[in-house]
């Protein structure tokens, strides 16, 4: 399995923070936000990964990261998105990084306290479809939430005005070689964008689409707050053994 790290975007729910920096580089307690994600990926056995990232300065991620080497990775790539066009969009540009193997993808702005190792596991054996990651949450409108029918995922739906659950599906997703042509299918939302919500529901819609719960907490460091309590989480428990 290949992992990718979305870090593109312009952060603007950060303004004006995020003016001059791109997002995932904003400190999180005593890191990087962007260290979290790829220690994520590389804590579950996931070396070969791509990045994904856009706006302005995005040679920094390339200062920063290298190949890799404190991750203890040989490697790493990188490929740049431009504009804003939402997070499916982003993915897109995986394309030709997947070669039609299994994809874990981390959202570059979402920070986990254990670790997906279990999940991870579990995908490889899945012979086709994704597998999410689902939290609950005390917000769920924020996010994208799962509705459920007898134990399975009937939709997901996008900052929904009332939530069909208390879980917010997370930004770890893991796909199969055809992501790329659901994402194909896709028109833009109302927000301009290609959603991976509207990936999430094609899965779903063929009945290949699994979950599970996240262990431990989670949270997504894309707003101030958000940031802020992502920044208090690790300084309380740590996050990833980082
Ligand atoms: C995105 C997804 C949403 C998901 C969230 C997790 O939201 O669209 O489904 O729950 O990430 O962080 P966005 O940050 O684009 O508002």
């Amino acid at each position: 399995m290949r992992g990718v790290v979305l870090a593109g975007g312009l952060g603007t729910r950060l303004d004006p923070i995020t003016r001059i920096i791109n997002k995932h580089l904003l400190p999180v307690y005593d890191k990087p936000m962007i260290y979290y994600p790829i220690q994520t990926l590389v804590n579950a056995g996931i070396e070969d990964i791509l990045i994904v990232t856009g706006g302005r300065n995005a040679g920094d991620f390339l200062r920063l990261l290298g190949n890799g080497r404190e991750f203890g990775l040989k490697h790493l790539d990188y490929t740049y998105q431009e504009g804003e066009g939402g997070i499916a969009e982003a993915l897109d540009l995986a394309r030709h990084f997947s070669r039609g193997e299994k994809l874990c993808v981390m959202l570059g702005d979402n920070i986990i306290e254990r670790n997906v190792v279990a999940a991870v596991k579990a995908f490889r054996r899945q012979p086709r479809g994704a597998r999410i990651l689902l939290k609950d949450v005390p917000d769920p409108a924020r996010y994208g939430v799962p509705r459920f029918k007898e134990g399975r995922i009937v939709a997901i739906e996008e900052k929904p005005a009332v939530p069909g659950s208390d879980y917010a599906v997370t930004g770890i997703y893991m796909f199969d070689g055809t992501v790329f042509d659901k994402i194909a299918n896709l028109e833009r939302s109302d927000r301009g964008e290609l959603e991976i919500t509207d990936v999430n529901n094609q899965y779903i819609g063929e009945g290949s689409m699994t979950w599970e719960v996240l262990d431990g907490w989670w949270t997504d460091a894309g707003t101030v707050k958000g940031l802020l309590r992502a920044s208090k989480l690790v300084a309380s428990t740590g996050a990833n053994h980082l």
